[in-house]
């Protein structure tokens, strides 16, 4: 009896060890990488307690990482963590796998690597309210499968990349408060998607491209605090989804159109808790 016990308890102990062995052994190379660029950052925050890599501590449970069966890295979410430094050290080819990065309401400073573009399988990219300068690389266009692309509350200047509009799963893009300056791509028909659009507080010129008419879905239009100018399209007012345009603080000529009522002029409410937790609610 004495004995059993004993070889149960082996076999319990050998079937942890071992179940720990396989999810380790298959996101080696992308335990490194994350453990790589923990170890570039100026000061990484909560995530010293929270990404501590040993035998017993399968990095799969990590907070903030969550793995495919295989034991692939599919989603990275940290916010709010107080982490300092940068992306340069992120080896963006260990993470083929990566389908949402999340790093928001840090302090991130530095450029966004062109390499983002190699993350093919991302549906989500947050990086909001960092401190991150330089242009959006245009490789960003690359990343076909985005739905949710958003640059919120950094320091990026430069034109928004013309092959933005080639995203056409997006349905929130968000690039607000940031120093973007150029014209908003002519060309939107093919972002039929999209239900959330803001550009709000940057130094964006030329017209609203009439283009925007093809967005059927949207529900949220923001172009405030930019330096638009012409007159607003009428067409906007074709898109029956639409419940919030917020257009003050341009430079706009001509009436106010019919459709833009008090009832619409309402803008975001304030962030909440749940903004500063990686939760699925976060993207919708
Ligand atoms: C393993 O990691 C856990 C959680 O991070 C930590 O509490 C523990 O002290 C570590 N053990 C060793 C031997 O480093
Ligand atoms: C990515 O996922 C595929 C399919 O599950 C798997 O074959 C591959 O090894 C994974 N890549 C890495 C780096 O784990
Ligand atoms: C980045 O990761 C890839 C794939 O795991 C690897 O081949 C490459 O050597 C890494 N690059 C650096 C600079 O560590
Ligand atoms: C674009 O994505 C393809 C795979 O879809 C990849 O092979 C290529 O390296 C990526 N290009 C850039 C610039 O990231
Ligand atoms: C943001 O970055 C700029 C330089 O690009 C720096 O001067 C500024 O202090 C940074 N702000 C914060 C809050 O870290
Ligand atoms: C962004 O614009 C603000 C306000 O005009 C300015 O203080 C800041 O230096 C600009 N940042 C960059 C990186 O251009
Ligand atoms: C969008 O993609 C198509 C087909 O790949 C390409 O021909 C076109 O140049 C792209 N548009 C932009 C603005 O990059
Ligand atoms: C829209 O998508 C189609 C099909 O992918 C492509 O051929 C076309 O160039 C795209 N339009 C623009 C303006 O990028
Ligand atoms: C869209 O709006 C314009 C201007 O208000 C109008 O002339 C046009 O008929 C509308 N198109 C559709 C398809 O409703």
């Amino acid at each position: 009896m004495h004995h059993l016990k004993l070889s149960a308890l082996f076999l319990l102990q050998f079937l942890c060890f071992f179940s720990t062995l396989i999810s380790i052994s298959c996101t080696e190379s992308e335990v490194q990488a994350l453990l790589a660029w923990k170890s570039s950052l100026k000061d990484p925050g909560c995530l010293t307690q929270k990404w501590s890599y040993n035998i017993s501590n399968d990095p799969c449970r990590w907070e903030g990482i969550q793995c495919s069966e295989a034991g692939s890295i599919t989603n990275l979410c940290i916010r709010a963590c107080m982490t300092d430094g940068t992306l340069d050290k992120f080896n963006f080819s260990s993470f083929p796998n990566l389908t949402r990065l999340d790093i928001a309401y840090q302090n991130f400073h530095g450029e966004i690597p062109k390499e983002i573009g190699t993350l093919s399988n991302l549906l989500v990219l947050s990086l909001i309210f960092n401190n991150l300068s330089g242009e959006i690389p245009a490789t960003i266009s690359n990343l076909s499968k985005l739905t949710h692309l958003d640059l919120s509350g950094n320091q990026l200047t430069g034109s928004i990349p013309k092959g933005i509009v080639n995203l056409s799963n997006l349905y929130y893009l968000m690039l607000g408060q940031n120093n973007l300056t150029g014209e908003i791509p002519t060309s939107l028909e093919n972002l039929s998607n999209l239900e959330l659009l803001e550009f709000s507080y940057n130094y964006l010129t030329g017209i609203i491209p009439r283009s925007i008419e093809y967005l059927t879905r949207l529900t949220f239009l923001g172009l405030s605090t930019n330096e638009l100018n012409g007159r607003i399209p009428l067409e906007i007012g074709n898109i029956t989804a639409l419940q919030q345009v917020v257009f003050s603080y341009n430079n706009f000529i001509g009436v106010v159109p019919p459709f833009l009522t008090n009832d619409l002029l309402i803008s975001r409410g304030p962030l909440t808790m749940s903004d500063y937790q990686c939760s699925a609610e976060s993207y919708r």
